[in-house]
């Protein structure tokens, strides 16, 4: 009776549900692993966390974080300060920047700030959850745009019929892409501004997985000529320096549409606790080596992931980014029923792929984000239980 009608239209958040599957089977004793969700266990830089100790006792961080509406500007110079360093991109952080409350908090801005109702909005599938249900927040709808292995599981934006481009007024996409750990290529990015511009669609290219990529190129959407004048990145803290926490991130582009999610934030959040911000800059200027290490950590794992799905069968195009592995399912199963064989045999928890979209039909995703030796764990019991598969 209370409950507002847009609401009906959004199934529960995938992460809430196998969250309660794993709390129900660790109330009944069982030693759950779960290699579902992307949520890194390893600590947070020891520099930024004292960071974030010292400016917390600094009573001047303690008040609403809203005299810099945007971010605090020492926040937004880093941030271009990373961009330059990282990828080269040239960003004014007085109009092209603007703080966020993590990158999931951005797509949600974005559609506030961008789409209209009725509108079409174009998502990738598979995709990130949390962009279809921004899309329905606003009266929006989301059009399906597909990806496949044959594709290395990049839009084909020629197969996007003329008539829904001409409609649709954003394109919502990732890469080093959630879920299938693929990543962009610059004639890729080149294409998608060249079809943003003709068909006048704003990009959200949501990138927090940018900087965990393997044996390929790290791309920001802004490297793209022309990027600036179609769309915006979002970026996050979360993922490359183990704060998903903390709730910090960061949207770079057009200053259109950095002003019309400003206007939005404005009158919905007081932004992000200073003292969080003063432990961002210490992340965005000092880590670039602690970034080095994850990654060595997580190149560790997937191998280890590799390696056992490698004897047991399994032979697929290895994807180059993020901390994730995108695997086909064996014969005879859906995404949903392996997620269960998995579970029964093994008391390992998967994501399955058709929670992501239709094409997301066929494979599971396996998390790199646990510590080793559960990890271990996990593989030594799949090995076990599941034993060899085919295809
Ligand atoms: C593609 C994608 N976008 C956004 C997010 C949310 O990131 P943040 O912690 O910055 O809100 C995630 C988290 O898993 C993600 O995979």
């Amino acid at each position: 009776m209370f409950t507002a009608e847009r609401l009906t239209k959004i199934p529960p958040y995938l992460f809430m549900t196998l969250r309660n599957k794993i709390n129900t089977a660790k109330a009944a004793g069982i030693d759950v692993i779960s290699l579902a969700i992307g949520d890194p266990v390893d600590a947070t830089p020891a520099c930024v966390v004292e960071a974030l100790v010292e400016a917390a006792r600094d009573k001047a961080n303690h008040r609403y974080p809203t005299d810099e509406e945007w971010g605090m500007l020492a926040f937004r110079e880093a941030v271009a300060r990373w961009y330059a360093r990282r990828y080269e991109v040239k960003l004014d952080p007085k109009s092209e920047i603007i703080a966020l409350i993590g990158s999931k908090e951005g797509c949600h801005h974005f559609a506030l700030a961008v789409v209209n109702p009725g509108d079409l909005v174009l998502v990738t599938d598979p995709g990130y959850p949390g962009y279809k249900p921004s899309i329905w927040f606003v009266g929006a709808e989301p059009w399906p745009v597909p990806m496949r292995a044959e594709n290395r599981f990049l839009p084909n934006l020629a197969e996007i019929p003329a008539d829904v481009a001409r409609q649709a007024k954003a394109f919502y996409l990732n890469y080093p892409n959630n879920p299938t750990g693929a990543v962009a290529t610059p004639s890729f990015l080149n294409e998608l501004v060249a079809f943003a511009r003709d068909y006048d669609i704003a990009i959200c290219y949501d990138n927090p997985y940018s900087e965990v990529v393997f044996d390929a190129e790290r791309l920001s959407f802004l490297n793209a000529p022309g990027a600036k004048e179609v769309g915006v990145e979002l970026n996050s803290l979360s993922k490359p320096y183990n704060m998903t926490g903390w709730r910090i991130g960061m949207a770079s582009g057009n200053p259109e549409i950095i002003r019309a999610i400003a206007a939005s934030k404005s009158n919905t959040d007081s932004g992000v606790f200073n003292a969080v911000q003063y432990a961002g800059i210490e992340a965005l200027d000092r880590c670039d080596a602690f970034i080095d290490e994850m990654l060595a950590v997580y190149g560790r794992r997937r191998e280890k992931v590799l390696a056992l799905l490698h004897e047991l069968g399994w032979r697929f195009e290895v994807p180059k980014g993020t901390f994730y592995l995108w695997v086909p399912v064996p014969s005879g199963y859906t995404s949903a029923g392996f997620c269960d064989f998995v579970f029964e045999k093994a008391a390992v928890v998967l994501a399955p792929g058709a929670a992501y979209g239709v094409n997301g039909e066929g494979y599971v995703r396996f998390s790199l984000t646990v510590e080793d030796d559960r990890l271990e764990e996990a593989l030594a019991r799949m090995r076990t239980g599941i034993g060899q598969v085919t295809f």
